[in-house]
């Protein structure tokens, strides 16, 4: 099935036909256990109705509403949410990140909104280290996905060059379809191998890396929620035996890419904390070693610099 950003099918309705399959919509969703406010994002998408319009819904007054799709294409998408749990964002094709809006389909992983704060933890490191430029060298940001981090990094460290790395050709695809569609192609170089192979010659001259890897033990994601585990790509969600087989292997190979007072920071799981701060620690190629917390309090991310 299409999504929603292809726009071919252009067709008008009555706010109350709108309405009739806006509350079905919302009473299959809660009885799916979905989130209802699921159907508002999709009408914003669809029938480009702004938020108040439909919290109110003061749309139910106007003869016509023009949608990007019949409604009757609308009830088999939404049967298929439901049914086969394909997660709202690739129905959409798009998903909100920061201030700006992300492409997103079946083989790249979804950015998170718990990610967001980590280019502004990027940017927090740079100023409290003592080495000058720190924001003007290369910048990498390993297993990219859409490119949320590296275009976060782009708009936020104008002088930086980015390297965006990632195994998965369908999810590099997608991310230099970003960086363009938000005027950041010149400013990223796309990079398709595994993790820091790709860059053998930026060795010593890395100014930061930022990571979102994948962190998830591989005997959890049996019970992730079906959203994720059926739909997601697994690539970006096995963290191994431990889930920490991709970060340990960022401790262990960063300092040959690093250059002296480089930045190492990553997201990881809730719970990973300590262990990952051991593995720096054990390491003795990186200083100020420190987890941190997300807005929500739990501790996501973990910061080091190079020695
Ligand atoms: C959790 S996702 C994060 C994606 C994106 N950075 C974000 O935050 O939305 C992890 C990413 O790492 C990529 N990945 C997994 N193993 C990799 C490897 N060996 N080399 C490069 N990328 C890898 C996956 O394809 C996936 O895009």
């Amino acid at each position: 099935m299409e999504n929603l950003t292809e726009d071919s099918q252009r067709t008008a309705v009555s706010g109350s036909d709108l309405e009739t399959w806006r509350s079905w919509a919302i009473s299959e969703s809660i009885a799916a256990n979905v989130l209802p406010q699921e159907v508002d994002w999709v009408l914003q998408e669809v029938a480009e109705l702004d938020r108040l319009s439909l919290k109110l819904e003061l749309f139910r007054q106007r003869s016509k509403i023009y949608l990007k799709f019949p409604l009757s294409y609308l009830e088999q998408l939404w049967r298929h949410r439901l049914k086969d749990r394909v997660p709202i964002q690739y129905l959409v094709g798009v998903t909100p990140w920061r201030n700006f809006l992300l492409k997103v389909a079946p083989g790249v992983f979804i950015p998170r909104p718990e990610t967001e704060l980590i280019i502004d933890l990027a940017v927090q490191a740079v100023q409290k280290s003592s080495i000058l430029n720190l924001n003007s060298g290369h910048w990498v940001d390993l297993g990219t996905g859409s490119g949320a981090i590296s275009i976060g990094l782009g708009i936020i460290f104008p002088k930086a060059k980015i390297h965006a790395v990632d195994y998965s050709e369908v999810a590099l695809a997608i991310a230099k379809e970003n960086a363009k569609n938000l005027g950041l192609s010149s400013k990223i170089q796309f990079h398709e191998g595994s993790w820091w192979t790709p860059l053998e010659n930026l060795k010593g001259k890395i100014s930061g890396l930022v990571s979102n890897p994948p962190y998830i033990p591989t005997e959890i994601l049996s019970q992730l929620q079906p959203e994720v585990k059926y739909h997601e790509p697994y690539l970006a969600l096995d963290g191994g035996k431990d889930g920490l087989e991709a970060i340990r292997y960022l401790v262990d190979s960063a300092p040959n890419y690093l250059q002296s007072g480089g930045i190492w920071l990553i997201e990881m799981m809730a719970g990973q904390g300590k262990n990952v701060a051991q593995l720096l620690e054990n390491s003795s190629n990186y200083h100020s070693i420190k987890i941190l917390s997300d807005l929500a309090g739990i501790q996501r991310f973990a910061l080091a610099y190079r020695t």
